[in-house]
């Protein structure tokens, strides 16, 4: 019995000897590599530092990409997302051509272009987005991937807005035309507060409520809006824009002569709309991610339309409110009624 012991005593001692060099190669290994993964993980505990130690051990070989979907507002949440991930994964972002063509007119992006010659012949793995941030996201595995979807959140990108901002930083005949316009109505006053009015309507006015049982913004909500800007400011200036400059003469009063309708409404070409919203104060805006990039470009005080569709939209299983719009952005909630039917009135009124 009492040499087992000395046996076991030895082999107890030997195998701690073993693990406290294991622990030892290991750290001076890890603190090689990883020299201030520890530090960021005791000093900050937010999504993006953990994704971002993650990050450093991703390979940066292969394409990354995103499909290149939609209009403006779409593709601007696109770029951004993939730009995002991307580095949230440690990859190389490229756009494709159809993207560099809507957005390298307008911004001076820096995301690299994938010759179309070269996405043809790539066997690319499609990964799905949710239009909000996920954790499954910060480990997104291949180094072919093609991102679709059509993400435009905060969610995704609003930890690196600084760089998603000088992404978007608009060429100078646009920056030109924009301060040439807005000193136009200025009448000469110094201190104008300009507050962009964005009216989304043409196809939203019926899918809205024949596809995603909801509405759009309508007159009262545009007046509430304005109204807070003129209680909040004394030398208030509205910018409207819409692809229905009609509907917007029919229906905001201009009566106080504080309003401009100053769209040229050609959807088809919204650089010059665009950047006069983004170069305004603050921001109306109603629905749409057109709205959205030009409120979150001006970054000041922004109004929006909150909850336009009913509980059971199966517009809410792609869309999350809170992830669309930022938490200090101010909502109004839209009216609903031209949506109820009698059937919803009732079990509202129950
Ligand atoms: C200009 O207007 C802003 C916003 O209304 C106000 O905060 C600021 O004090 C004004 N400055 C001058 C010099 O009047
Ligand atoms: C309001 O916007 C104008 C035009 O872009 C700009 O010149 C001015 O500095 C802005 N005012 C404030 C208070 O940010
Ligand atoms: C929208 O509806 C939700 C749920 O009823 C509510 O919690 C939220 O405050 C509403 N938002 C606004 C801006 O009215």
């Amino acid at each position: 019995m009492k040499g087992l012991n000395i046996y076991s005593k030895k082999q107890y001692f030997r195998v701690i000897l073993l693990i406290s060099m294991l622990l030892f190669i290991i750290y001076v290994f890890y603190s090689y590599y990883y020299p201030f993964a520890i530090l960021q993980f005791k000093t900050t505990h937010t999504k993006e530092q953990t994704c971002g130690e993650l990050s450093s051990a991703g390979s940066s070989k292969g394409f990354w990409t995103i499909k290149s979907d939609g209009r403006l507002g779409n593709q601007m949440g696109e770029y951004a997302t993939l730009y995002a991930l991307a580095k949230l994964n440690g990859k190389q972002a490229y756009i494709l051509q159809s993207m560099a063509n809507y957005l390298s007119p307008i911004f001076r992006i820096n995301l690299p272009t994938l010759d179309e010659s070269v996405s043809e012949n790539i066997h690319w793995i499609h990964y799905h987005l949710n239009d909000w941030m996920e954790d499954a996201y910060c480990h997104i595995s291949g180094d072919y991937v093609k991102l679709t979807g059509y993400p435009c959140s905060w969610t995704f990108y609003h930890h690196i807005r600084k760089q998603i901002l000088y992404e978007f930083t608009f060429h100078d005949y646009l920056i030109e035309h924009a301060n040439m316009f807005l000193r136009s109505i200025s009448k000469g006053q110094a201190n104008v507060t300009y507050v962009a009015v964005h009216v989304r309507r043409g196809d939203y006015v019926e899918v809205m409520p024949e596809v995603w049982k909801g509405v759009v913004a309508d007159k009262v909500y545009l007046e509430k809006a304005m109204s807070y800007f003129r209680k909040k400011y004394s030398n208030v200036v509205f910018v409207v824009t819409s692809e229905e400059m009609d509907w917007c003469k029919d229906n905001i009063d201009a009566s106080k002569g504080d309003v401009h309708f100053s769209g040229d409404g050609q959807s088809s070409s919204p650089a010059r709309d665009f950047s006069l919203l983004a170069h305004c104060n603050h921001t109306i805006m109603t629905i749409g991610t057109f709205g959205i990039w030009a409120a979150y470009l001006a970054g000041g005080e922004t109004i929006y339309l909150s909850n336009y569709t009913l509980p059971d939209s199966p517009f809410l299983k792609v869309f999350k409110y809170e992830a669309a719009f930022l938490p200090e952005w101010i909502g109004i909630p839209a009216d609903l009624s031209p949506v109820l039917t009698k059937k919803d009135l009732n079990t509202i009124l129950k």
